[in-house]
């Protein structure tokens, strides 16, 4: 049976890597789902392959206007909104030293700012349709603990598991589930950026910074995205109703709590 059949999805950031893979999943479960995405070529693109469920809405989580838009557009689209996966969120690093006032309100803007106005706005949309829904935020294990050379990114981490707890307490009361994932490392054209970017602090050549960080996995390698698809299902599902404000480690094993 499939698990999301009939379910209204979108999903930020789902133009490429693990928000791709997310819809790729919901759709196979049966969902429709809005690929959205500040890059709306390569979301037009993404929703022509995964096929006739996926449609391409152009969303800049940094911006109320283009927020409410998106959830209009999902509405008048699939009729309603089930589902919410906050997943657009930008990487950065630099030692404390280094780190700028422009990167602070880039990262907090796209990862806090754009987490909570989206969710707050599908949570209006839901409580409308008095039918409950499901919120994930993609949180990391980044949030879990700060690192050396990535202090705002770590911040903007915590700032999400924080948000999903008080979010998840306060929405649970209509029914509307909020929880989060905590990816360790995963492999894709974001660690790619990633990987450069440690290179250039650590004086490394490229590609050994990812090679370790995989070897130092528990499980034995860095993750892909589709190991992190059972999770997103789950918490979209009926299956998970009874979870709530929780964040969960999907990182082969590299931290506990
Ligand atoms: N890849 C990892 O190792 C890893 C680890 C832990 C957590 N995460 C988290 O998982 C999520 C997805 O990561 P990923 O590796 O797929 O990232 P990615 O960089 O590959 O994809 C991010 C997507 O967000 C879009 N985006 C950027 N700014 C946006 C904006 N303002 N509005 C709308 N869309 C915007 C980009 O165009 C891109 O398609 C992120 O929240 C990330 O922090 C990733």
């Amino acid at each position: 049976m499939k698990r999301l059949e009939g379910k209204s999805a979108l999903i930020t950031g789902s133009a490429r890597g693990i928000g791709r893979a997310f819809a790729e999943a919901y759709v196979r479960e049966g969902a429709m789902v809005a690929i959205a995405d500040i890059n709306i070529e390569r979301a037009r693109q993404a929703a022509a392959e995964i096929g006739a469920a996926a449609y391409a809405v152009e969303m800049d989580v940094t911006r109320q206007d283009a927020i409410d838009a998106a959830i209009a557009q999902t509405v008048g689209h699939a009729g309603g909104l089930d589902i919410l996966v906050n997943n657009a969120a930008l990487f950065d690093l630099a030692p404390i030293a280094d780190i700028t006032r422009e990167s602070y309100d880039k990262l907090f803007s796209i990862n806090v700012a754009g987490t909570l106005f989206t969710l707050q706005a599908a949570a209006r949309q839901m409580i409308a349709q008095g039918r409950g829904g499901k919120i994930i935020n993609m949180a990391s294990q980044a949030g879990r603990r700060g690192e050396a050379l990535v202090a705002i990114y770590c911040a903007t981490k915590a700032a999400v598991i924080s948000l999903t707890q008080s979010a998840g307490l306060d929405l649970i009361r209509h029914r509307i589930n909020v929880n989060a994932i905590a990816p360790g490392v995963v492999d894709g054209e974001h660690w790619e950026g990633v990987d450069a970017l440690f290179a250039r602090y650590e004086n490394r050549p490229r590609g050994e910074k990812k090679r370790l960080v995989g070897e130092a996995v528990p499980y034995g390698r860095m993750g892909t995205a589709e190991d992190l698809t059972g999770m997103a299902i789950f918490l979209a599902s009926s299956e998970s109703d009874y979870v709530v404000a929780q964040t969960y480690n999907v990182d082969g094993g590299n931290w506990m709590s």
